[in-house]
């Protein structure tokens, strides 16, 4: 039997009333419910609120998710206060130091990591279905050219449901297996062909001799009329990208792609619609935005000022790259993005001012007490824009590959629930401010 607990209602504002379980119309009354505990492995347990409407016919109420927990899950976990991230138990910086985001991708699917045999299947599996219907290429031709590519990204990877629909039973274990082979295989090609229709250059076919990393490169960056090398410190820079991207709990696009899902939407639906959140400047389109804010900053001496116009609220200016709502530590995935970028700058013997600036921006924010009080650290999006940049991925893609690494914990997160034996549809209610019930008039009465 989990651990019952006392507690304490919403805390209403001012009102410290205790008493029994009270539930009385009107505003500023208080409840005191006894709830059910229930405990994970490790972090906060949950109070089990499932029966609380049928029993006391209230509602918890939680906008912004603060404070609820919309699933279990043996996925990821995060320790905000610790600045911890781990894919199912092994931590990140050991996953980003001795892994293939394949073999990362095999461990969120499957739950342990691969040995020899299992991965070489795995990557020739994905590998075989990195390519898409020629048919698909004709979608791209509808876009204007100077269309933002996750626009493009969002809709081409929703089209891709046209193609897989009738042949998708997704209470087939199987079917859900290929469909994660599909997606996480297809995304570089997507990816890779939106960047392609941008700047007007035929596509590139996959070529699955590369490794996935390099495969996504040699789609970026080659062209039919010559050869293309890729750089192996760029490969494993961007495969480590794509790790530290792989996946992150609960967040934004992956509670989406859940909610999607619990509906028995097409999963290359579902994952459209995590690529549509994904985009927000708050989630996924952060690292866009830190480059934008980096340029705009231009040089150390600008960066007092700007730090004195994120304190001033009326300016509504954010630190892009900056907070988070799970860590009030470091987001142990910038640690990691700033070594590498640190490497990879070295490596391609790159100066890039943004960096100066970021590094001059990091440093006066976290001795500034504006963001110590705020719990305010940089998070994954703070330094790869300026990586992705070096590499020569033009700023507008950032999230595209944000996307493309994330596609495989949308789908994890998505087996997850769909396999889960009681899975239902998501369907929250609300606290109604409206009007209360009254007659239409007559039009001539209005
Ligand atoms: C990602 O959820 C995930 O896991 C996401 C992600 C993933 O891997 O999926 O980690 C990827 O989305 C990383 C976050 C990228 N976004 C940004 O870098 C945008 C800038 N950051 C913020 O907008 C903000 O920090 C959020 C959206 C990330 C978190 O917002 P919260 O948790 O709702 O916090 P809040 O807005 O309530 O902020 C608390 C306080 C406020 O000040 P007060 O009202 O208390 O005075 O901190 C301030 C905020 O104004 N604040 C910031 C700030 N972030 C928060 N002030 C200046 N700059 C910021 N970046």
């Amino acid at each position: 039997m989990a651990n019952v607990v006392k507690l304490p209602s919403s805390k209403a504002a001012g009102n410290n009333s205790s008493g029994g379980a009270t539930v009385q119309s009107g505003g500023g009354d208080t409840l005191t419910v006894t709830l059910p505990l229930l405990k994970g492995t490790v972090g906060p347990a949950v109070a089990d609120v499932r029966a609380l409407y049928k029993n006391q016919g209230v509602f918890t109420y939680d906008p912004g998710f603060m404070s609820t927990a919309a699933c279990q899950s043996g996925i990821t976990y995060i320790d905000g206060d610790k600045g911890e991230l781990m894919y199912r138990g092994y931590p990140i910086e050991q996953l980003a130091e001795h892994c293939s985001y394949l073999e990362v991708c095999y461990l969120l699917l499957f739950g342990e990591l691969p040995n020899r045999t299992e991965l070489e299947k795995f990557e020739n599996t994905v590998m075989d279905h990195t390519m898409v219907h020629e048919q698909v290429a004709t979608f791209y031709h509808g876009f204007r050219p100077d269309a933002h590519p996750m626009s493009i990204l969002c809709g081409v990877t929703g089209a891709l449901a046209s193609f897989y629909h009738d042949s998708l039973d997704i209470h087939n274990p199987r079917h859900r297996e290929v469909t994660a082979y599909r997606l996480i295989a297809k995304m570089p090609t997507l990816t890779a062909m939106a960047y392609k229709y941008s700047v007007g250059q035929p596509f590139m076919y996959p070529d699955n001799n590369l490794s996935y990393a390099g495969n996504f490169l040699r789609m970026m960056f080659a062209v039919p009329t010559k050869d293309y090398e890729v750089n192996p410190v760029i490969e494993q820079a961007m495969d480590r990208i794509f790790t530290l991207h792989a996946d992150h709990e609960q967040n934004a696009s992956t509670s989406t792609v859940r909610l999607a899902g619990s509906s028995g939407a097409n999963p290359f639906a579902c994952v459209a619609a995590g690529v549509a959140t994904l985009w927000g400047p708050l989630h996924g389109g952060a690292n866009e935005a830190v480059l934008k804010m980096l340029q705009e900053i231009g040089s150390e001496k600008n960066v007092p000022a700007f730090i004195a116009k994120v304190k001033d609220k009326l300016s509504e200016t954010k630190l892009m790259g900056f907070g988070h709502r799970v860590y009030k530590n470091f987001d142990p995935r910038a640690k990691i993005m700033r070594e590498t970028c640190h490497a990879v700058l070295k490596e391609l013997n790159v100066k890039d001012p943004a960096l100066d600036v970021a590094i001059a921006l990091e440093a006066a924010a976290l001795s500034d007490p504006y963001f110590i009080e705020r719990k305010l650290y940089p998070n994954v999006d703070f330094y790869s824009g300026i990586i992705l940049r070096a590499i020569g991925i033009p700023t507008p893609m950032f999230t595209c590959l944000f996307a493309l690494s994330r596609t495989v914990g949308w789908i994890a997160h998505w087996m997850e629930m769909i396999g889960e034996p009681d899975q239902k549809i998501g369907r929250p209610r609300q606290l109604y401010t409206g009007p209360v019930r009254r007659d239409v008039p007559n039009l001539a009465k209005r």
